[in-house]
């Protein structure tokens, strides 16, 4: 999509407020072109560079960070698919499609996996298409609905995932973007709730006590830059969204330690990441 053609359809949009969805709107950073924007993708515009950038100034980690949680994701499907039979995954927060997006790395494995994606933005919704090309065995749906709007989701996505099966709930980098008061623990609890024994949870978050100074001030430039209002947790505050699950090695861990392979150089991340079991 150029950005003459998006600016036309989008200008007079009217902007979401915080916790309320983005509208489509190439004036105001959005969380899923920036994040593009760090991995290096062409799907952004000036207000995200320029957001991007400020939280760079302050913290280039997010760059690194923002490959090495891409790569963690990678993993956690490579392992869940060829390691641990998983062939359904519920990937909420799908972001603008990059390398290794999760029905790839499924398919690949097993071409039979199904995936349902699920993002609120429509700056994801028009990339769509490019997520629903199944291979002919598996299949694929795309959600265009609010992660708080949990009951709904999981309603839909009934229609491609069979819930009686095991399936992994992917909540990848985006429980950032769910402040406490919209209940994030709660929103888990209850995707935990409706899959059965043997489904997983992967999850990745950003992190507020790696590099704390430093995360927090990029954190607040984005904050003053886009609508979508970011809240870092702990250790502690995302280990427990794994509560009554089991907690595959090496348990909550920052996520390019997770499972990686010994090489001598890592991209850094200041983000904790995680698979959990439902036992
Ligand atoms: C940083 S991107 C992560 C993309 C991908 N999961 C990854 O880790 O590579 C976060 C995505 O979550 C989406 N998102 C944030 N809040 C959401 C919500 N409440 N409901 C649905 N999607 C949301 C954003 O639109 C964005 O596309």
């Amino acid at each position: 999509m150029n950005e003459d053609a998006t600016q036309a359809a989008g200008a007079d949009d009217v902007l979401a407020g915080t916790g309320e969805r983005p509208a489509f709107d190439v004036s105001v950073a959005h969380q899923a072109r920036i994040y593009n924007y760090w991995l290096g993708g062409k799907d952004n515009y000036a207000a995200d560079r320029k957001a991007a950038d400020e939280a760079i100034a302050a913290y280039p980690g997010v760059v690194t960070g923002a490959r090495a949680n891409r790569q963690f994701l990678a993993r956690a499907v490579g392992h869940l698919t060829a390691g641990a039979g998983i062939r359904q995954f519920l990937d909420l927060g799908t972001g603008i499609p990059a390398a290794n997006n999760t029905h790839e790395v499924a398919q690949a494995a097993a071409p039979q996996s199904r995936v349902v994606y699920v993002d609120y933005d429509p700056v994801v919704l028009a990339h769509a298409r490019a997520l629903l090309a199944s291979n002919k065995d598996g299949l694929i749906d795309y959600l265009d609905a609010d992660l708080r709007e949990t009951d709904t989701i999981l309603e839909q996505a009934s229609r491609t995932l069979d819930f009686s099966r095991p399936v992994a709930i992917m909540l990848i980098a985006i429980l950032h973007a769910i402040p406490d008061e919209d209940d994030p623990h709660g929103i888990v609890a209850k995707l935990m709730d409706a899959v059965p024994s043997g489904s997983y949870l992967v999850l990745s978050h950003v992190a507020s006590d790696i590099d704390p100074e430093q995360i927090a001030e990029a954190t607040a430039r984005l904050n003053q830059l886009s609508r979508q209002h970011f809240t870092l947790r702990d250790h502690a505050q995302v280990l427990r969204f794994f509560g009554g699950l089991e907690l595959l090695e090496p348990g909550v861990a920052r996520v390019e330690e997770w499972r990686a392979p010994e090489l001598e150089t890592r991209d850094r991340s200041a983000m904790w990441g995680g698979v959990g079991r439902k036992p």
